[in-house]
């Protein structure tokens, strides 16, 4: 391990500290995740989130991150210029999921977005779509309160599908994959696109069909009290 210095601002001191930091708030993240999914099922009766992956980058990564910004090993630079030290990512059920997510995300009042990036309304050039979530949450120490950054990537499954397949061909490449494999990589993404686009309107029609046989029901049920006092 390469990384050394301190972090004065914040009185961030060592490797250790840090790790503990980003560690806590994928706990406090992980946490508000699973009851806002609880509280939608007692609610909605229904489960926005498939799963959730959570993990801290490793040293190895983060000095490669550093490096390619061309920034030094230290803790103050990596805290400051690396984001996804601490990841999650929240894989949902259907692309309008994403946004319920986020906007849930985005209303917690102890939660900061500091940024917000939309690959599926932009996807990358790769093919790769995501929803980026860019947030800090406070961890309380003993004697301070300490601001801290976590990633969180919000996809449907077939994209998280799609990006960990495109993830395992590139890494054997190098991020140097001849041209006729990065175009079927596209047209992968596109039919990922598809699938999403017909599962969700799939689900659509099936809400309303559910919903038309209940009314149906009820109707039926109201005749049947009318009848009965007649
Ligand atoms: P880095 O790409 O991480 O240096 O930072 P950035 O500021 O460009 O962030 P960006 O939002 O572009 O990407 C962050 C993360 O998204 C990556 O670490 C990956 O997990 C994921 N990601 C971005 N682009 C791709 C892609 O083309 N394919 C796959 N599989 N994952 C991607
Ligand atoms: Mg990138």
């Amino acid at each position: 391990m390469e990384l050394t210095g301190e972090v004065t601002g914040e009185g961030i001191d060592s490797w250790n500290t840090v790790i503990f930091l980003y560690n806590s708030a994928l706990k406090e993240v992980g946490t508000k995740l699973e009851i806002l999914n609880d509280e939608f099922q007692h609610v909605h009766q229904y489960n926005p989130i498939e799963y959730i992956k959570s993990r801290i980058k490793s040293p190895e990564s983060i000095v490669k991150k550093l490096k390619r910004y061309g920034y030094e090993s230290t803790i103050d630079n990596m805290v400051n210029y690396v984001n996804d030290i601490a990841g999650i990512r929240i894989v949902c059920s259907f692309t309008s999921d994403i946004y319920r997510m986020a906007a849930m995300i985005g209303k917690q009042n102890d939660l900061t977005v500091v940024s917000i990036k939309d690959y599926i309304k932009h996807p990358k050039q790769s093919g790769y779509k995501s929803y980026h979530m860019l947030v800090t949450v406070p961890i309380f120490l003993s004697d301070r309160v300490v601001d801290t950054k976590v990633e969180i990537q919000i996809r449907t499954i077939a994209m998280d599908f799609w990006a960990s397949l495109e993830h395992k061909i590139y890494y054997k490449f190098e991020g140097n994959a001849p041209d006729y494999i990065s175009q079927d990589l596209q047209e992968c993404a596109e039919i990922v696109s598809m699938l999403d686009a017909k599962m969700l309107s799939l689900n659509e029609a099936i809400l309303e069909a559910k919903a038309a046989q209940m009314q149906e029901s009820e109707w039926k049920q109201l005749e049947k009290g009318f009848n009965n006092r007649v």
